[in-house]
């Protein structure tokens, strides 16, 4: 590797020195009340929240955010936002009488639904299917994020609001860690331009959490492994069987 000269050096130096003068306050994220409101269309949410009753406790949405809604973005991608997963009801009963325990987490969000009275009251069997919030394991429920009086604003543990283009202390109240590795650039990603420090032509964007990661379903969905790509059949990381089947 050929030595640094002197210049380099510098220019190392003054771009390490950018990165960690970064205030975590001069980072941008997205415009998210644009978002939920260009392509979810749920925006304000007071328009229908603001004369509705509120039911503050666990409960099976049946209307409005029941089935996933569905969203294409400007590049034609279209994309599904559920409010958690359709659970068959027989999972989410627990033993009969018993507290689920922390690791059986179908049976604790059984239990914080209510599952028994809601399938009484609604004639349901344990073959049907509804659909639950998922983030938590059985712990979390809407109202623990989003404000009651208030459903354009988004509520911290503490009580204080946020607006959803905050959301990201929202998540680091719980997450902690992960939000700290986030505003130094360990976790997530950022777009735009590289050094907010120079020029404001162009911006330097982070990826905001609910960017990435659902918020009603906030675990990455398993992917389908694609076939290996080809390779040559004798240069290296050449399978075998390959090679084999060049010398026939
Ligand atoms: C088109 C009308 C409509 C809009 C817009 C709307 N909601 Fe709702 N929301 C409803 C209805 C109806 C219910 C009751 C649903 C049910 O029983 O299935 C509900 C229920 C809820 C609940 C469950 C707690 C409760 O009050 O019973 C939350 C939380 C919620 N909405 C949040 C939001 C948020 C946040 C937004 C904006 C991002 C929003 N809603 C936008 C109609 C709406
Ligand atoms: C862990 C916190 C959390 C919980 C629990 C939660 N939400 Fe949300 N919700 C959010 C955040 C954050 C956003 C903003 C997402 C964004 O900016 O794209 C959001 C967005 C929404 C929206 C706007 C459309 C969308 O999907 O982006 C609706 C409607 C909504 N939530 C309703 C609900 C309902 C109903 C429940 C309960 C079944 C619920 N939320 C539970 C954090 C939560
Ligand atoms: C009120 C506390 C709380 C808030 C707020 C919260 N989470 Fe979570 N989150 C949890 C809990 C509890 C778990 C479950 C941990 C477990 O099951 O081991 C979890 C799990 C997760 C997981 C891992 C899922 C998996 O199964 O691998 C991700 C990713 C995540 N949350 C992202 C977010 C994001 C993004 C936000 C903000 C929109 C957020 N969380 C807000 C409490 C919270
Ligand atoms: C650029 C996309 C991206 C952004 C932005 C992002 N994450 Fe993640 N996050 C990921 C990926 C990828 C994983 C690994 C998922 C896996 O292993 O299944 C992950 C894992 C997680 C996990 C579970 C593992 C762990 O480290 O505990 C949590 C919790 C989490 N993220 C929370 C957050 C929070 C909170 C924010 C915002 C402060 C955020 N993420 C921003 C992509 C992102």
């Amino acid at each position: 590797m050929p030595a640094m000269n002197r210049s380099h050096m510098t220019l190392a130096l003054l771009v390490a020195v950018a990165v960690c003068a970064l205030p975590a306050g001069a980072q941008v994220t997205a415009d998210r009340e644009a978002t939920l409101s260009d392509y979810h269309g749920y925006f304000p949410c007071m328009d229908c929240h603001g004369d509705q009753e509120t039911i503050a406790t666990p409960r099976i949405l049946e209307e409005e955010h029941f089935e996933p809604l569905e969203w294409e973005d400007d590049d034609g991608v279209t994309h599904l936002v559920p409010f958690g997963k359709k659970l068959a009801i027989g999972d989410l009963l627990g033993e009969e009488g018993s507290v689920p325990t922390p690791s059986d987490k179908l049976a604790r969000i059984g239990a914080r639904l209510n599952i028994a009275s809601y399938m009484d009251r609604n004639g349901l069997s344990p073959a049907d299917s509804v659909w639950t919030l998922v983030h938590g394991g059985g712990n979390l429920w809407c109202l623990d994020c989003h404000n009651a009086d208030d459903r354009d604003k988004l509520v911290m543990q503490n009580g204080d609001l946020l607006t959803f283009n905050q959301s990201q202390f929202l998540c680091g109240s719980c997450h902690g860690p992960v939000l700290e590795d986030w505003t130094v650039g360990i976790h997530g990603k950022t777009v735009g331009f590289w050094d907010p420090a120079v020029g404001d032509e162009e911006e330097t964007v982070r990826m905001m959490c609910v960017e990435c990661h659902d918020s009603h379903r906030p675990a990455f969905r398993s992917m389908m492994p694609m076939p290996a790509p080809v390779l040559r059949i004798d240069g290296p990381g050449a399978r075998s069987d390959h090679k084999k089947e060049a010398a026939h």
